[in-house]
């Protein structure tokens, strides 16, 4: 592991775990990608560029003489625009003159053990020197005074590389960053499938693959947030890449709001991946002597498939994004009033639901929307943080300590980042919110954005917060953050920095996370965006759980849960059990089938336990008690995908603690289907020398069995939305 300089051929040769990447300085200074994939002793140029004279690729002007010499033909870490490179540009930038040429040239690097976190944004971190190492080039245009330095960090423990880039104005006049992306990486062919995670509101995360055509392909945001529609992550897969096998590239943004991630196919067959901060409506104004940070890009590298890639995010993830006390806890299960009671509930209500909750062996009430100002519907009140006293007479401090003497810990829903209309903060600060002048404010839901790109907003919602969070025992919050950014500007910036208040935001929204989080550490937050609107890395560095869907039907989670799991790991995906007819698509599954798709996660129940049959509250008690037992497992073991329900009517995965001692399978079965065939289901992730019994039968069968023979579903789970379970002890 490390990063090697060889000064005789100036080569930067990067190895993470079991991946190297090679970089080369050619010329008078351009930054060329040389390699990148399974770890290789020593690079020895085998793969050398070959010159050739391309039509129409012009050539830099100190080079005008070599007519083989095109930064249009050159495979580049960080291309630039304007002097030859006709392809998508990693940066752009604009001087005082109008022009928008640049030319940056290697100057000088250094190598450090560790990693240095990014100030004021998230990031992937260690805990000791040892284990990773950075590489730090400074590439600079000595015309206008311009350096960019460009960070990788390689990790000893895992195939991952981060990257990122620092804008420093070094120039007497000021520059207009125009785009300013995270990373850039030109691979010497397209022989590839572009994977990503598209979705909406209630559809989060689904799996598309198609093969790499000529042009552009592109995912993006241009909602204020990561969102739902598109997750920050692409990946390109070698063809026929499967699971347990193939070539992986994957690249996951660690930002929360607007991105850009694209795959350009260029005229000679190579592809350039660019992911970062979505250039469209975006400009930042640097100064003299000023600093721009972009966020980081986690790169991950796999030669065994997609499953190996997802254990590589999750271990990195779970481990060095995550922070605070509860990133190696076991975490509790709740129980949310908000499909019970929606805003219609009282003091009495809840404490009917948290008793039986309490009853039934749940660990935590979370006390969802409504309970504040006058908000009787989502028509009013967000930002006026107050109790309403109608509906809990006798405050939140009596509430909670009440939900507390039944020996359940207490939660409460907050949406910090929002303004309703029709509430006395808005009222009095009609100039807090996102808007631009003279023009009508768009509503979404009945509420504007609170600008948090002003310091001013960002301290006073950071006081409100903190003031409850101080004075009523809380031990969870959920932060919700439920409509998205339209006419996007600050009555804070000048007219020339308008086109920095979406980023300006996210900065004031993480430090107001920052200043949260770390006053409280008592407390698991879990960040949400109507369900699964901000699951990204970005909010894992602040909050550790995401409620990952306002779709609790267990049939559309198999998908929802299915696509997230190729990133985000089990620990951080909320996973409700719901009442039937399911609220949002009226689908009614057995509590069993329910309870199986939740514990796959993080399990917490969100219906009126007040209303459920004796028999129900009995297997609500008994999944309780049983996830109790085997939550270390789902939300610290490693997941291993067998059956995709992208692929047809069965969903399999399974659960190993890391030893291999005990592990869990999960299968669901869609639609009953005449003459459907027997299904086998082989294992993965289990040790083959191994014996497991199956708990709760005399079974015992050896690893490489289960693994290569596999398990018969048994042929007596009869209709629709059927689940089965096998738990394993070696
Ligand atoms: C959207 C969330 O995703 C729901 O779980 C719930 O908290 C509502 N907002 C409350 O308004």
């Amino acid at each position: 592991m490390g990063i090697h300089f060889c000064s005789k051929d100036k080569t930067f040769h990067l190895q993470a775990k079991d991946t190297s990447y090679v970089v080369e300085i050619v010329r008078d200074g351009y930054l060329v990608h040389n390699y990148w994939g399974r770890k290789i002793r020593k690079y020895s140029h085998s793969n050398f560029l070959q010159s050739l004279d391309r039509g129409f690729s012009g050539n830099p002007y100190q080079h005008k003489e070599d007519r083989t010499f095109s930064l249009d033909t050159l495979p580049q870490e960080y291309p630039q625009y304007g002097n030859t490179d006709f392809r998508k540009p990693a940066y752009q930038i604009q001087l005082e003159n109008g022009s928008t040429v640049t030319d940056l040239k290697y100057r000088s690097h250094i190598i450090f053990k560790g990693k240095a976190p990014l100030e004021g944004l998230p990031a992937t971190y260690v805990e000791s020197e040892d284990e990773a190492e950075t590489l730090e080039i400074t590439m600079e245009d000595s015309l206008i005074g311009l350096k960019v330095i460009l960070s990788y960090t390689v990790f000893e423990q895992f195939n991952v590389i981060t990257r990122s880039a620092r804008f420093v104005n070094e120039g007497e006049e000021s520059l207009k960053l125009l785009s300013a992306l995270s990373m850039s990486v030109d691979f010497r062919d397209a022989d590839f499938e572009f994977l990503h995670l598209h979705g909406a509101h209630v559809k989060e995360r689904h799996i598309e693959r198609q093969p790499l055509r000529h042009g552009i392909q592109l995912v993006e945001s241009t909602r204020g947030a990561s969102s739902h529609q598109h997750n920050p992550f692409i990946a390109l897969l070698r063809k026929g890449t499967t699971e347990d096998t193939g070539e992986i590239y994957a690249f996951n943004f660690v930002y929360s709001g607007n991105f850009l991630a694209q795959a350009e196919v260029d005229q000679f067959s190579n592809t350039r991946v660019t992911m970062g901060i979505n250039p469209f409506d975006f400009s930042w104004k640097l100064e003299a002597g000023e600093v721009f940070q972009t966020p980081e890009v986690v790169m991950v590298y796999s030669a065994e498939g997609l499953g190996d890639m997802s254990r590589t995010f999750h271990e990195l993830y779970r481990t060095r994004l995550v922070r605070g006390s509860y990133r190696d806890q076991e975490r509790p299960i709740l129980v949310n009033n908000w499909e019970a009671t929606y805003f219609d509930f009282n003091a009495e209500k809840i404490l009917e639901i948290a008793n039986a909750g309490s009853e039934l062996g749940i660990e935590l009430f979370v006390l969802d929307d409504g309970w504040f100002g006058k908000r009787d519907n989502d028509k009013s009140s967000l930002g006026d943080w107050f109790i309403d006293r109608q509906k809990l007479p006798e405050g939140l401090d009596n509430l909670a300590s009440k939900v507390k003497d039944m020996g359940m810990e207490f939660g409460l829903w907050f949406e910090p980042e929002m303004v309703s209309v029709d509430s006395d903060l808005y009222r009095e600060h009609p100039d807090w919110c996102l808007h631009v002048p003279k023009r009508l404010r768009s509503e979404s839901r009945n509420q504007l954005i609170l600008d948090l790109s002003r310091e001013d907003v960002c301290e006073e919602i950071t006081k409100q917060v903190c003031d409850i969070l101080a004075n009523v025992p809380i031990s969870y919050v959920k932060w919700d953050m439920n409509r998205h950014m339209t006419e996007i500007g600050s009555a804070a910036l000048p007219a020339d920095r308008q086109r920095e208040t979406a980023h300006r935001y996210m900065l004031g929204l993480y430090k107001v996370m920052e200043t949260i989080t770390t006053s409280f550490p008592h407390i698991l937050f879990e960040s949400c965006s109507g369900g699964g609107g901000r699951f990204d890395p970005g909010m894992l560095f602040y909050m550790p759980q995401v409620w990952t869907s306002d779709n609790t039907d267990a049939i559309s989670r198999l998908k929802i849960q299915y696509g997230t799991s190729l990133v985000y790991p089990i620990v951080t995906m909320g996973a409700h059990v719901s009442a039937v007819p399911n609220h949002q698509v009226h689908r009614s599954t057995s509590m069993e089938m329910r309870g199986n798709v939740a514990m796959s996660g993080n399990l917490g129940y969100e219906l009126d336990l007040t209303k459920i049959t004796g028999e129900e509250k009995e297997i609500v008690k008994q999944q309780v008690a049983h996830y109790k037992e085997i939550r270390k497992l789902i939300q610290f073991g490693d997941f291993y995908r067998l059956q995709s329900p992208f692929e047809g009517n069965e969903t399999a995965w399974l659960f190993t603690t890391k030893d291999k001692s005990e592990a869990i399978v999960y299968y669901f079965r869609v639609l009953a289907e005449p003459a459907a065939p027997t299904t086998v289901l082989k294992l993965k992730g289990i040790d083959v020398t191994k014996q497991y019994q199956v708990i709760g039968t005399d079974y015992v069968f050896g690893g490489d069995e289960l693994s290569y023979v596999g398990l018969s579903i048994p042929a007596n789970i009869h209709g629709d939305f059927q689940s089965y379970v096998w738990h394993l002890k070696s």
